[in-house]
C-alpha cells in the first residue's frame, strides 16, 4: 500500500527540522558568544576528522535561499532552534542585536512563505560563559534559562506560538556530561545526575514562565526517543538502557518521579532541589525516533558507569549509513508505551525522524531511494496514531554538521555539498514533495 496525504487528517502539520549549530556557521559573527559547541570542536579528538560547525551550511548568510527551497518543498512548519549565545552572548544579561535581528528576519522570511516557525529554544549550544560557571550541572541554570525564555518572549513574542524547550534531555545530561561523547565532554556519574535533573527542572520552569507570559503558546519539549532492545536477553541491562534514555526525563516530566532504579541516586546528587518540581502539563511532547536501540551488558568503566552500552543489531535489520539498525515498526512500539506508562491526554509530535545515507551527486541529481522507503514506512506506522500523533517533522532538511560524527552521515532532503556550499535536492526531497502536493 502507498501511504499518501489523505491518509491523514487535513490539520496534520507537516514540516522538516534542523538545529543552529548544525545549519548556521557564522560562529563569531555579529557579536555571537561562544557556545560549547564551538570549544569542543576545538578540542582535538572531540568530533570526527576534526570537524566544526564553524561554517556548516552557512545558512546564516544563505537562509533566504534554504528558506526558498522549503517553500518549493511545500511544508506548512519549519522546527530551527535558536542559538543562545547569538542573542545572549555571556548566557545572560547583555542582548546582542544583530542575533535578534537575524531571528526576526528569518522569521520574516518563514512567514513569507507562508511557513510557522516551530522554535527550539536549546538545541545544545549552551552559551561557554555559563558552561564556565558550571553550565547544566549548576542549579543556577534555571534561572539563566527563564532569563533567556523571557529574552525569547521579549524578542520574538511576535513571532511566536509553537514553542520546542529543550532537545533531548537525554543527549544533553548523558551524552554531555555523563560519557563526554557530548560537548562539553565531561565524562562523570554526579554530573551526569545534577545536569540530568536540571534539565528536568528547566522543563518545568520553562514551560511556566512562558505559559505565565503568554497563555496561548503551544509549549511542548521533545525527547529522544529509541526503543530500546537487549541484544542479548539481559532485561536488567535494557531497564538502566532504557532510564539512561527515555525514562530519567520522561518519569519526572509526564509523572513528576524518578524511576526506582534511580531515584536514589538522583536524590543523593541533588540534595537540596530533589523535591522542587518536575512534573510539567506540557502542551504537546516531542518524540525523537531513528530507530531501535541495540545494548549489552559490558564491564563498568570510569567512562561507562553503569555497564551497559550500544551493540550492532542484529545482522537481519537494515542499517543506515551510520550502522543504526532501522525499524519502523518500533515506532509503534514505543508510541503505545509511551501511552500506556504516561496516558493519552498529551498531543504528540514527531519532532525528528530520519535517516543518513552515503548519498552523492550524479548529473545534478542524487538518488536516495532507501530514504524514501524509510519515510513511507514511518509516515505509514504514523497514519495508524493519528488520534495522538498530530504532526511530523522530518530530520532533516538539509544534510548538516552530525555532531561527534563530523560531516559524516547525510539525513537531509537537500544534499549539502561542504566545500562549494552549493544545495541540491535529493531525490526524497521530491517524494515528499509530490506527497505534500497530492490533492
Ligand atoms: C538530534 C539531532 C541529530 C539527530 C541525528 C537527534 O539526536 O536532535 O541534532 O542530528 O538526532 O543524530
Amino acid at each position: 500500500m502507498t501511504i499518501t496525504r489523505k491518509d491523514f487528517p487535513p490539520d496534520f502539520v507537516w514540516g522538516s527540522a534542523i538545529s543552529s549549530y548544525q545549519t548556521e556557521g557564522g560562529w563569531d559573527a555579529d557579536g555571537k558568544g561562544k557556545s560549547i559547541w564551538d570549544v569542543f570542536c576545538a578540542t582535538p579528538g572531540a568530533v570526527k576528522d576534526g570537524d566544526t560547525g564553524n561554517i556548516a551550511c552557512d545558512s546564516y548568510h544563505r537562509y533566504k535561499e534554504d528558506i526558498h527551497l522549503l517553500s518549493e518543498l511545500g511544508v506548512t512548519a519549519f522546527r530551527f532552534s535558536l542559538c543562545w549565545p547569538r542573542i545572549l552572548p555571556n548566557g545572560v544579561g547583555e542582548i546582542n542585536q544583530a542575533g535578534v535581528d537575524f531571528y526576526k528576519s528569518y522569521m520574516d522570511e518563514l512567514l513569507r512563505h507562508g511557513i510557522k516557525p516551530w522554535v527550539t529554544l536549546y538545541h545544545w549550544d549552551l552559551p561557554q560563559a555559563l558552561e564556565d560557571k558550571g553550565g547544566w550541572q549548576n542549579p543556577e541554570i534555571i534561572d539563566w534559562f527563564k532569563e533567556y525564555c523571557r529574552v525569547v518572549h521579549e524578542q520574538f513574542g511576535d513571532y511566536l506560538h509553537d514553542i520546542v524547550l529543550i532537545n533531548e534531555p537525554s543527549m544533553v545530561s548523558f551524552f554531555g556530561y555523563g560519557v563526554g561523547i557530548h560537548a562539553p565532554g565531561i565524562a562523570d556519574k554526579t554530573s551526569y545526575l545534577r545536569s540530568a535533573h536540571h534539565v528536568n527542572r528547566c522543563i518545568y520552569e520553562g514551560y511556566h514562565t512562558l505559559k505565565n507570559l503568554n497563555p496561548s503558546y503551544n509549549v511542548g519539549s521533545s525527547f529522544a526517543t529509541p526503543y530500546i532492545r537487549n541484544a542479548h536477553g539481559d532485561d536488567d541491562a535494557a531497564h538502566i538502557f532504557n532510564c539512561l534514555w527515555n525514562l530519567n526525563y520522561q518519569d519526572p516530566v509526564m509523572l513528576g518521579t524518578y524511576p526506582e532504579a534511580f531515584a536514589s541516586e538522583f536524590a543523593t546528587a541533588n540534595p537540596d532541589t530533589i523535591h522542587d518540581p518536575v512534573k510539567t502539563p506540557l502542551d504537546f511532547v516531542g518524540l525523537q525516533y531513528y530507530g531501535p536501540i541495540f545494548c549489552q551488558r559490558v564491564e563498568p568503566t570510569e567512562m561507562n558507569f553503569y555497564g551497559v552500552w550500544f551493540t550492532d543489531g542484529p545482522e537481519s535489520y537494515q542499517k543506515n549509513a551510520l550502522g543504526w539498525s532501522i525499524d519502523a515498526e518500533d515506532l509503534r512500539r514505543f508510541i503505545l508505551s509511551f501511552q500506556s506508562r504516561y496516558g493519552q491526554q498529551t498531543p504528540l509530535y514527531i519532532t525528528e525522524n530520519g535517516s543518513p545515507w552515503d548519498d552523492a551527486v550524479s548529473n545534478g541529481q542524487v538518488h536516495d531511494p532507501e530514504r524514501i522507503a524509510y519515510f513511507e514506512d514511518h509516515l505509514a506506522i504514523l497514519s495508524d496514531l493519528t488520534e495522538s500523533v498530530k504532526g511530523y517533522f522530518y530530520w532533516s532538511f538539509m544534510d548538516n554538521f552530525e555532531w561527534a560524527d563530523g560531516y559524516h552521515g547525510r539525513f537531509g532532503l537537500v544534499y549539502v555539498d561542504f566545500d562549494s556550499l552549493e544545495r541540491t535536492p535529493k531525490d526524497s526531497f521530491f517524494w515528499y514533495k509530490g506527497f505534500l502536493a497530492a490533492p
